[in-house]
């Protein structure tokens, strides 16, 4: 059980490279199923969500290599349609492979979700969408088993934005006979890496980077190659980071345009934000911190996965924020941390008030999900004296060598290993 040991109080400074995007490998790997050869995601992230994929991939006979953030999936050979419930619990985005074993096999056993760090998570706009496509749905000792001759186009409406309902309906229906159309689908930046992926694969796909998809089936597709986008999110969470200790980064590799709303977000706490060709730099030395309120929402919204960092930001601003997330409504397991060191935060029902105080000061705290723990290293990095971050496996599955790039930058951050659990 590794922790992290962080001497709070260091300005961040200097450039850092962004790596790609956790949630876009995680829809491109399977979306390789759909054709048969070899495929290649480039820039893909060394990072554990990416390996607990490859091992899930690999059980189903594909034949994986990755090395300088170049993976490539060779499905010739597949040779299992079953995503059993031990990788399934480990991490939710398994059931992504779903849609494409069910539209090129006919068949695809893949246990439930289950709940997660924090609350249940349902995948019924999944199961409608591929039932609406012609799918029949059982579900069996926590098994969804899904059985399809020929899938058939539909239209289909999505009751609110899920961003994994419309990767996985958006992948079963370019092999569906006929036209579907997706209503109201997720427009986040990896599922448009997932859509121009599957037009390079040969897919008929109108509606690209637009909340209305619309898939003309084909009979097959081909392996393709695609360039992994950067992560968003790793973006935002290092530029909060600057903005909390005072200091003034570059990040390279990141697109502005996924960022929006947090530099909107970060300006009007009072950072001063330049965007060039290549990099975003932020500049928060002589910040006195705004208190900004932010609700989160789909994309372009605020993104939920920013939320625990945004929280961790506003416990060190000028008088009270509130934090209201749409999208997850008990995505609040940070909040009991953040106020062991210091921060006096008040959750109702799916809102936060943060009132802020001068400092927050070091304190061994327990990482309970993958977030929670990115707001937790925020604010020990910012704090007076020592944090201690435990369980920082929840942190190793979303963000590549995270101590790595906060030391490059000047951050007094060390990995130890511990017996604590
Ligand atoms: C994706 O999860 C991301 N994960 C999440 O990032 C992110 O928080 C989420 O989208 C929202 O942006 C990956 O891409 C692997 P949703 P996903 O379906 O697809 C409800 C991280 O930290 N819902 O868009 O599971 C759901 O409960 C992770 O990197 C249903 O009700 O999210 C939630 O309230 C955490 N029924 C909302 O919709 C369904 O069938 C959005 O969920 C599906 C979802």
């Amino acid at each position: 059980m590794d922790k992290f040991i962080i001497n709070g109080g260091k300005r961040l400074q200097g450039k850092v490279q962004i790596s790609g995007a956790k949630n876009a490998s995680l829809a491109l790997m399977p979306a390789t199923i759909l054709a048969s050869g070899e495929s290649v995601l480039y820039k893909t992230p060394e990072l554990n969500d990416v390996f607990t994929m490859i091992k899930l991939l690999n059980q189903l006979g594909i034949e994986t290599e990755f090395s300088n953030y170049i993976l490539s999936l060779n499905t010739n050979n597949i040779t299992s349609q079953i995503a059993p419930y031990e990788h399934v619990k480990k991490m939710r985005a398994s059931v992504y492979v779903l849609g494409p074993l069910l539209a090129r096999y006919g068949y695809a056993k893949v246990s439930l979700p289950g709940g997660c760090a924090w609350g249940p998570r349902p995948i019924n706009l999944h199961i409608e969408g591929l039932k609406k496509l012609g799918a029949q749905i059982e579900l069996e000792q926590g098994y969804i088993i899904a059985k399809s001759n020929q899938l058939v186009g539909a239209k289909i409406n999505f009751d609110k934005p899920s961003v994994g309902a419309t990767g996985n309906i958006l992948m079963a229906a370019c092999l569906a006979k006929g036209t579907t159309v997706l209503n109201n689908a997720a427009m986040e930046p990896e599922i448009t890496n997932l859509v121009q992926f599957l037009i390079n694969m040969g897919a008929k796909i109108n509606g690209i980077n637009t909340s209305i998809l619309e898939i003309e089936g084909i009979d097959e597709l081909k392996p393709a190659v695609i360039n992994t986008i950067p992560d968003r999110i790793e973006a935002g969470t290092l530029l909060v980071a600057a903005a909390m200790t005072k200091g003034n980064i570059s990040i390279e590799g990141g697109i502005d345009s996924h960022l929006y709303s947090i530099l909107s977000k970060l300006e009007d706490s009072g950072a001063k934000l330049t965007i060039s060709e290549n990099e975003i730099s932020i500049d928060a030395k002589d910040i006195v911190i705004n208190n900004v309120d932010v609700t989160t929402g789909v994309f372009p919204g605020y993104p939920t996965d920013m939320q625990a960092q945004w929280i961790a930001y506003m416990t060190l601003a000028n008088g009270v924020s509130t934090v209201i997330d749409t999208v997850y409504l008990d995505r609040f397991s940070h909040v009991g941390e953040l106020t062991r060191l210091g921060a006096e935060i008040t959750v109702q029902d799916n809102s936060a008030i943060i009132r802020g105080v001068p400092r927050l000061n070091g304190a061994k705290v327990m990482s309970t999900d993958l977030r929670a723990s990115a707001s937790l290293v925020l604010a020990g990095l910012a704090a007076e004296g020592t944090t201690e971050v435990l369980r920082v496996y929840h942190l190793d599955r979303g963000y590549e060598k995270l101590e790595q790039k906060l030391k490059s930058l000047g951050a007094d951050i060390e990995r130890v290993s511990s017996p604590e659990f």
